[in-house]
């Protein structure tokens, strides 16, 4: 007997085995002790194992732990509900529940399409919407998410993102621009009584942390309403406090959505996720057309509870935004005059340092000098004992996603080790 290992279809960006885990640290079985700007790619928003998410969970495993919700209903989920409807915006008061990013994206496909009768999706590019087959139809974040296993989910079209680094061009004329674009697709490629849904991140995760510009999301909600079809805003990275507001939508004045796709945060790290709508919407597709085993877990939403408790009671969407400002003023001082970086930006607790020159053909030597660079400098945040990850396209930018409750002090480390990283590879 030779036992089995893990998968090599599993690539890992860091060494750690996890011993232990508290707010913002993890303990690996190597004996260092890592500062977490990765939060489990913006899952742990409480920490690791807060106190009140560990004690909800141990709670509800003593009552019930599968109350599968198509057969029964689960006090917990029925509380979550309740309780996410405090953070909802007005007239989203339906949710059905999933248990990954992904399967809430295709739920909302699904009921997008049951909705209006219509069966086109458009994305927008560079977004990253999940990696089962019709979430990864919907990413544009990378053709390492879709690579080898088409054909993919038809009905679906892309439109360009409003790209102004990359374009070389200002905020107003790329939002422009990508308005013209949006038009033209619907003049050319499909017809606006064949649009379901647009779907789109408000801000882009996978694709580079990126902020959508509000004009942009804006014109998409226009369109969308004057076309009769669905603005569906994947709130799954962005979302529960990671920006500094609750939803990331929440950054475009007077925006509201017809679905929200909400997953990661929500639970500390439990898997549960779900779609939002306004009864109305949901009320169109059938009885039963959604659903699914473990869907709505009874102790992940007795997690989900807790964890909206504490970002309520903590403080913790305030926080994302006081400590993300001060993590990206210490970035923008640390690495100033470094040639190598394009840009340094952040909203919340949702940061990133760009390297290389955006603007470089994206298949070109100098976009794979950029993303070694990148690459180089997360390993090399490893041995500052500092957790982050890469993300972009081409892989040029390396992303920092503390926890919603790290402190003061934290940024600070963070910020150090993570500057002594940069200097170490850029001076090699
Ligand atoms: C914006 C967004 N949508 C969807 C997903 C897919 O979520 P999951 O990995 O839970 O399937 C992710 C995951 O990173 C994401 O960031």
């Amino acid at each position: 007997m030779s036992g089995a290992s893990l998968s090599p279809v599993l690539k890992q960006a860091t060494p750690v085995v996890v011993d232990h885990a508290a707010g913002s640290w993890i303990h690996g079985t190597d004996g260092r002790r890592y500062l977490d700007f990765t939060t489990g790619i913006g899952v742990t928003s409480t920490g690791h194992c807060h106190p009140d998410v560990v004690a909800a969970a141990q709670e509800q495993c003593t009552k019930i732990i599968h109350a599968q919700y198509t057969t029964v209903m689960h006090q917990p989920l029925l509380r979550l509900t309740e309780r996410l409807g405090d953070f909802l915006p007005d007239g989203i008061d339906s949710v059905f529940y999933a248990n990954s990013g992904s399967e809430a994206v295709e739920a909302a496909v699904r009921l997008a399409r049951m909705a209006t009768g219509r069966q086109y999706i458009v994305t927008v590019q560079r977004g990253f919407h999940g990696r089962t087959v019709a979430a990864a139809s919907l990413t544009t974040a990378g053709t390492k998410f879709s690579a080898g296993f088409g054909p993919l989910m038809s009905g679906v079209a892309t439109t360009p993102f409003p790209d102004a680094l990359r374009l070389g061009m200002t905020t107003d004329d790329a939002v422009d621009h990508a308005l013209k674009e949006f038009d033209y697709l619907l003049a050319t490629r499909l017809s606006p009584s064949e649009l379901a849904a647009v779907v789109i991140e408000p801000f882009l995760g996978d694709g580079g942390y990126l902020a959508v510009p509000p004009a942009y999301l804006a014109g998409l909600r226009e369109r969308t309403a004057r076309h009769g079809a669905l603005l569906v805003l994947d709130e799954v990275q962005a979302g529960v406090g990671r920006t500094g507001r609750f939803w990331g939508h929440q950054h475009t004045d007077g925006l509201v959505p017809d679905v929200i796709i909400t997953a990661k945060g929500i639970a500390s790290g439990f898997p549960i996720s779900a779609i939002a709508a306004p009864e109305a919407i949901m009320a169109k597709a059938w009885p039963g057309s959604q659903g699914g085993t473990y869907g709505g877990n009874a102790v992940a939403a007795a997690a989900g509870v807790a964890t909206l408790d504490v970002i309520e009671r903590e403080g913790l969407v305030e926080n994302s935004r006081v400590r993300g400002a001060e993590l990206l003023d210490g970035l923008r001082s640390g690495l100033a005059g470094i040639d190598q970086i394009c840009d340094i930006r952040g909203t919340g607790l949702m940061l990133a340092v760009e390297f290389g020159d955006p603007t470089a053909n994206a298949g070109g030597p100098r976009a794979i000098e950029a993303a070694r660079l990148a690459s180089s400098v997360q390993q090399a945040c490893i041995d500052e004992d500092l957790l982050t990850l890469t993300c972009g396209p081409t892989g040029s930018i390396v992303r920092l996603i503390p926890a919603l409750v790290v402190t003061a002090d934290e940024v600070v480390t963070g910020t150090e080790r993570f500057v002594r990283a940069v200097r170490r590879v850029v001076e090699m």
